[in-house]
């Protein structure tokens, strides 16, 4: 058994890095809503373990922001990737790996028949949305309340960060600095909600080019047979449905969530998990949107340009390979499950002996405790859980050893069932703190 956590005070090296940090780097300072901002100046990450510049080692459930999904620095990722580099790292032509990575994505993802690389899930998101564009010859994206498709102006809309919702389907920007134009080409949807989504296609068919969401939307699982019925209303109103699986590609499972749920849409987005934290993403799809970015397309002008010079590198591409094999191991998604299952059971008994009411939503991979009496399905019941608590609890566990994601809990390959026990005496402590502070 591990020992408890005992925090070493922070060095002074540490300390100015960080007061260096608050000066340069404004995104770095604390905040209320990262409970994490400022707080610690990462020296090394190993596995499920990450360790600040005091040299206090945390067990890591933030994982980059999803895309450790192999555990840090995974040895044969490091390999992948100590290989690749003395090939050269840029190429702006492709390399084995890039192709070689572009089939085994193909043979995984049901709707994949070709692929583009980007580098971020940014790049991935907006590539899909001007596929879908070009397909349809229209403009409007509609997008669910709740979702983040990461940081495109015209996706920068209605997501988790959203403080005060419009009536839908009125987008609600999350950032100053956005153009006005952006929220006339959005419209918003409830999630979980089919009945006004389907009114909302009818009414705006002809203007749409396609609907966009996550298939897990953040933590909250698609309900029922809503996804399934989203793919049959769109493909009767022949409107292209993109996936955003940059959080749930290769996390589900191999075939991402839409091999999880049995639904496939038109085009993806992946990203995050496919490359053990090197930057590359991919849009895949159908072979009717792909072929608007073949090169030859350029000279006749019916093209999309889908260009980025970082897009599909070769060393990326490579730590892509290494982290795919991996993932094809025998049993390696059962054992994740079931540690991702045992914790998350694990937090529900600890609330519920301290009578904290919590509703946790997700998956075993990827999961999120809500300080809430009422089902949390959806953006506006998730508005109305205990968000502060949330943070306290985020900060309880980082006193003690565990660092939770900003919004949910990341569960990796790499996390053993020492881990999950450490974890969860580590919240069972925690959460008689937060019940007595009550
Ligand atoms: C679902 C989803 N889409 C897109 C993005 C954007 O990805 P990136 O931060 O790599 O640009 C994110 C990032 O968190 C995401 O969670």
């Amino acid at each position: 058994m591990q020992a408890p956590f005992e925090r070493k005070p922070r060095t002074d090296e540490e300390g100015s890095l960080l007061e260096r940090a608050a000066r340069l780097l404004p995104a770095a300072a604390k905040t209320a809503t990262m409970s994490l901002d400022g707080q610690m100046v990462i020296a090394e990450a190993h596995g499920s373990k990450i360790v600040d510049r005091s040299g206090n080692e945390y067990i890591d459930y933030l994982l980059g922001s999803g895309p450790v999904f192999l555990g840090h620095a995974h040895p044969v990722v490091v390999a992948a990737v100590q290989a690749a580099a003395p090939q050269g790292s840029s190429y702006m032509l492709p390399g084995e790996d890039s192709i070689l990575l572009a089939e085994e994505i193909v043979q995984a993802t049901p709707c994949a028949e070709r692929i583009t690389y980007g580098s971020t899930g940014t790049d991935a998101v907006y590539f899909a949305l001007r596929l879908a564009r070009a397909f349809r010859g229209r403009e409007k994206i509609l997008k669910f309340e709740g979702a983040y498709h990461g940081q495109a102006d015209s996706m920068l809309m209605s997501n988790q960060w959203t403080r005060t919702p419009e009536a839908f389907p009125k987008p609600s920007p999350n950032s100053l600095g956005i153009p006005g134009h952006c929220e006339e080409e959005v419209l918003v949807a409830p999630w979980n909600d089919i009945e006004q989504t389907a009114r909302l296609i009818a009414k705006h068919r002809d203007e749409l080019a396609c609907v966009i969401c996550e298939p897990m939307q953040r933590t909250l699982p698609p309900r029922g047979r809503f996804l399934a019925d989203l793919r049959e209303i769109t493909l009767e109103a022949e409107i292209p449905l993109i996936f955003d699986e940059v959080v749930t590609g290769f996390r589900l499972g191999y075939g991402s969530a839409q091999g999880y749920y049995g639904v496939t849409p038109d085009l993806c987005a992946l990203g995050k998990s496919l490359s053990g934290g090197h930057p590359i993403s991919v849009v895949a799809g159908k072979e009717d949107f792909m072929v608007f970015a073949e090169g030859v397309r350029k000279i006749t002008g019916d093209y999309v340009s889908l260009t980025g010079t970082f897009s599909g590198n070769p060393i990326s591409c490579a730590a892509g390979r290494a982290v795919l094999g991996e993932l094809r191991r025998e049993g390696a998604y059962e054992t994740l499950f079931e540690r991702g299952e045992r914790l998350r059971q694990g937090l529900k008994k600890s609330f519920d002996e301290a009578g904290i009411a919590v509703q946790i939503t997700g998956e075993p991979p990827a999961f999120e405790p809500w300080f809430s009496d009422e089902p949390v399905l959806d953006f506006r019941s998730s508005q109305r859980a205990d968000i502060g608590l949330g943070h306290r609890f985020a900060q309880a566990l980082f006193e003690r050893g565990v660092i939770k994601g900003h919004e949910k809990f990341f569960v990796s390959m790499a996390h053993s069932d020492a881990d999950i026990d450490f974890t969860l005496d580590a919240a069972r402590d925690a959460i008689a703190e937060l019940a007595r502070a009550r």
